[in-house]
Parts: structure tokens; sequence; C-alpha cells
């Protein structure tokens, strides 16, 4: 294994460059280094202006994404040596504005979520008294898949609809409306189906599955989308065979 290995790395700063450049740096290659702690190494002891997120390095808090060698990942889970001999080309997520460096900006994720309702709806609530609401493990099998999403933006990166149509909800966004549709304690599936059975909701999707592909939790946007397919289908034919039902 060589001692070293390049990255060649996006840099954007606004006040300084008309358009993203890359910059290449040398970095040691330890067997149990990853993409972030080579891009810690830089900001510590080479170039400390290099701008980009991360937190938890442990794959939880999602704020680490970049494409790295073309593909949207999580940096703090993608070791150097998947990519030895190098060189490594590290840029900020794709079908996002870019902030600086390898910084993105995601506002127009987090002003479309709400609209999805991601949180439980009820239009009744039992008394205290009477206790929590209960699921049994098959109720909950049915949402947690979807409940794992760290909100990381790999999926938008990956997705050719996003790329080309802004206003398209996105992956994560509908896997989230799903995770609390498919919730026992959830009454909301009507209101947001408002939002989600929408060209610019599940009908814009063409189930390319790149969501899928590159997702780090295993959530299966696509899937969610093809499953919610089905459910608004079947919603439709029902008020268009008993009109009363849609009221
Ligand atoms: S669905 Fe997967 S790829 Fe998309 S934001 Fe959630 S965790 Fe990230
Ligand atoms: S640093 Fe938190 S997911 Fe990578």
């Amino acid at each position: 294994m060589p001692e070293t290995v390049t990255l060649q790395v996006t840099r954007y700063r606004p006040e300084i460059d008309a358009e993203p450049v890359f910059q290449e740096y040398q970095v040691p290659l330890h067997a149990d280094w990853v993409v972030l702690d080579a891009l810690n190494y830089i900001k510590d002891n080479v170039d400390g202006t290099l701008s980009y997120r991360w937190s938890c390095r442990m794959g939880i808090c999602g704020s680490c994404g970049m494409t790295v060698n073309g593909e949207p990942k999580l940096t703090c889970a993608t070791f150097l040596v998947e990519s030895v001999p190098g060189p490594i080309r590290v840029e900020p997520l794709g079908n996002f504005p870019v902030i600086r460096d390898l910084v993105i900006e995601m506002g127009d994720f987090m002003r479309k979520l709400p609209r999805v309702k991601p949180w439980i709806v009820r239009t009744d609530e039992k008394p205290l008294a009477e206790g929590e609401y209960r699921q049994t493990p098959e109720q909950m099998d049915e949402y947690k898949q979807f409940s794992m999403c760290i909100n990381c933006m790999l999926c938008y990166a990956a997705c050719p609809v996003y790329g080309l149509e802004p206003e398209f909800l996105g992956p994560a966004a509908i896997a989230l409306a799903q995770r609390y549709n498919l919730d026992s304690r959830d009454g909301g599936a009507k209101e947001r189906r408002e939002v989600l059975s929408t060209h610019d909701g599940i009908w814009g999707c063409t189930f390319v599955g790149e969501c899928t592909r590159v997702c780090p939790k295993n959530v299966d946007p696509a899937g969610a989308i093809q499953r919610y397919k089905l459910t608004a289908a079947l919603e439709e034919l029902k008020g268009f065979l008993m009109p009363w039902r849609a009221r």
C-alpha cells in the first residue's frame, strides 16, 4: 500500500473564484482512514480554509455527504483504501447550489419536507389515563425502514429527475411521508395524498432507482414511491367508483 494518496478537492470561494476549481492535496494513507479523516488532516495540517460539513463521524448525522469519485457518499463511511492508488476526487453533492468548497445549500429540501407533514397526525386523542398508543412488532416493521433516513441528501444528488425538475418533492421527502402513512398511530394519509399524488410528487418519479442504490441507510426511497403509486391509484379508483367516500 502506498504511504500517501492524492485528493483532488473542489474549492469554491465565491469572493475570489468565478467558478469551482480543483486543488490537489497529498495526505497520509492509513488503512483505517475514511475520506473525512483525509479532509480533517488537510484542514488541521495543510489548509485551514477548506470548508465542509461533518459532525458525528459515525453515519448518523447525515451532514458529511459529498461526491467521491463521482458517487454520492457519506465521507465518514468511505475508506481511502477503496480508491488506491488514487487520485481521489472529492466534490460537493450534485443537484444542489454550492455555498463554499464542499458545502451545499439544502434549503430546498427543508422547505419541501414540512409539506408532507413528517409527523404523526391525529384528529382524536385518547385520554392520557388510557395510556400510550401501543404497536405490535409487525406494525412497527411496516414503517421502520423509512424511519432510518438521516437526511443526508445522497438520494437527491443521485436523482436525475430532481436534477431536471427542481419542483420534484424528491426521494427522501416521499419516503418520510410513507414512514408516517404506514404508522398505525397516524391519521394524516389523506392530507399527505394532496401533496404526494401530484406531478411534483410520486408521479414525477420515473423509477430510475439511483436513490435506493446510493442510500447509506437502506431506506429504499424508490420502493416507497412505487408502493405509494399503487396506494394512490387505488384511492383514485375508489373515489371514482364510490364518490361519497372521497368526500
Ligand atoms: S433516503 Fe437515504 S439517501 Fe435519502 S436522505 Fe434518507 S438516508 Fe439519505
Ligand atoms: S459525519 Fe455524521 S454521517 Fe458522516
